[in-house]
C-alpha cells in the first residue's frame, strides 16, 4: 500500500513537472499574462475560415487576428496550438486568414512553423 501511494505521488509529481515545463516552453510568445492556447479561444469566430480556404472571414475574426497579429510569433503559436488543432483548425488554411482579411500590416513571409504567411 505504501509503495502504491509513493508511486501515485511520483506519477502526480511527474505530471505536474511535465505540465510546468510545457507551460514554460510556450510562455512568452503571447506575453506573460496569457498563453497561445488561451488566445486560441479568441479566434472562435475564425473557426470556419480556419478549416475551409473558401469560407468567408467574418469581421470579428479579422479584428481578433489583427489584434493578435501585432505579435506574429504569438499569432503563429496560436494557429499551431493544441487548442486550435482540437478545434479543427487547419494551420495551412489558418495562415491565409490575415491575407483574406486584407490586413495591411500583416507580417508577410513570416514563418509559422512549416508554413509561411502569404
Ligand atoms: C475552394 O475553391 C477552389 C476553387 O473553386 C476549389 O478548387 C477548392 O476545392 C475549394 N476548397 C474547398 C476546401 O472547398
Amino acid at each position: 500500500m505504501e509503495g502504491c501511494v509513493k508511486k501515485l505521488l511520483c506519477l502526480v509529481g511527474f505530471v505536474v513537472l511535465v505540465s510546468t515545463i510545457g507551460g514554460v516552453e510556450s510562455a512568452g510568445e503571447c506575453g506573460k499574462s496569457t498563453t497561445p492556447d488561451n488566445e486560441a479561444y479568441k479566434l472562435a469566430p475564425c473557426a470556419s475560415a480556419a478549416q475551409d480556404e473558401n469560407a468567408s472571414v467574418s469581421q470579428s475574426c479579422c479584428a481578433q487576428v489583427k489584434k493578435i497579429g501585432q505579435n506574429p510569433s504569438c499569432l503563429c503559436a496560436v494557429l499551431l496550438s493544441n487548442t486550435a488543432k482540437m478545434a479543427g483548425v487547419n494551420p495551412q488554411v489558418a495562415v491565409t486568414i490575415p491575407k483574406r482579411c486584407n490586413l495591411a500590416n500583416r507580417p508577410v513571409g513570416y514563418k509559422c512553423g512549416p508554413y509561411t504567411l502569404p
